[in-house]
């Protein structure tokens, strides 16, 4: 493997035994993510993917395996030192938006960054740069309540962003979205793509899909494939749109 990698699952497996009968969710995955690369993780429901995402960002447990990021291993570390490096490289976006209800837009998007050392300055200019990208600017000092589905969404990912994560983990960033709201977030998705961020997306949306590198799919809880995209040449975000 190479020293790329910034994120690495060895057969990776979940068994969830809550219930009466276990429940295999993820069965022996190997994936390797290396610098740069966006990721999409597609698959029926069920397969899996939101249990492997959680896993890789920490947020679930693992039954068995490895998880590595950025060269260190993560998956034998205490909950609050997982926690920890989780903070500083790590940004999650979820299906549903999970924003503070009780934080202004602002102090959502500035608080990641904080947390993870930067100082309020940077993090002023990351968060106006970040919400000015998603055409929420002027909703700053709004409070999540008072935003549409959208613009928290667009808010979730910002923050998700704020601290420059190692990887962006991504369940169904567009899951809830118009077409115009998720063409706001795939714009900056690819702009941060093309930036240098690496992402591991989860979408049930090929057109969504097609804006990534690299394509896994997901089956029962096993990749059954895993290719590059192939294409000519880089595609940019509005002439992925203009084939909606
Ligand atoms: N907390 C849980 N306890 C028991 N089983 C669970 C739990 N969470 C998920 N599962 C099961 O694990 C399997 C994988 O679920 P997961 O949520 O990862 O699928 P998914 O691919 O994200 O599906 P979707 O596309 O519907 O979001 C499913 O069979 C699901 O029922
Ligand atoms: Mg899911």
């Amino acid at each position: 493997m190479s020293d790329e990698a910034v994120l690495k699952a060895i057969n990776l497996v979940k068994i969830y035994s809550g219930g009466a009968v276990p429940v295999p969710a993820v069965r022996g995955v190997d994936l390797q993510v290396d610098a740069g690369e966006f990721v999409a993780v597609m698959g029926p429901s069920g397969s899996g993917k939101s249990t492997l995402v959680h896993m890789l960002g920490g947020l679930d447990s693992r039954t068995s395996g490895e998880i590595w990021l950025d060269g260190k291993r993560a998956d034998t570390l205490s909950e609050s030192a997982w926690a920890l490096l989780r903070r500083k490289k790590i940004g999650f976006v979820f299906q549903f938006f999970n924003l503070v209800a009780n934080m202004t837009v602002a102090d959502n998007v500035e608080l990641p960054a904080l947390l993870a050392g930067a100082s309020p300055r940077e993090a002023r200019e990351r968060r106006e740069d970040l919400l000015g990208a998603l055409n929420l600017g002027d909703r700053a000092d709004a409070s999540p309540a008072q935003l549409s589905g959208g613009e928290q969404q667009r808010v979730a990912l910002a923050r998700a962003l704020a601290n420059q994560p190692s990887v962006l983990l991504a369940d169904e960033p567009t899951g809830n979205l118009d077409s115009r709201n998720t063409r706001d977030v795939l714009r900056l998705l690819g702009r941060v793509h093309k930036d240098g961020q690496t992402i591991v997306m989860v979408t049930h949306d090929a057109r969504v899909a097609a804006l990534a590198d690299r394509v896994v799919s997901l089956l029962d809880g096993e990749i059954v494939d895993d290719g590059r995209i192939a294409r000519p040449r880089r595609r940019t975000v509005g002439e992925v749109i203009d084939l909606r």
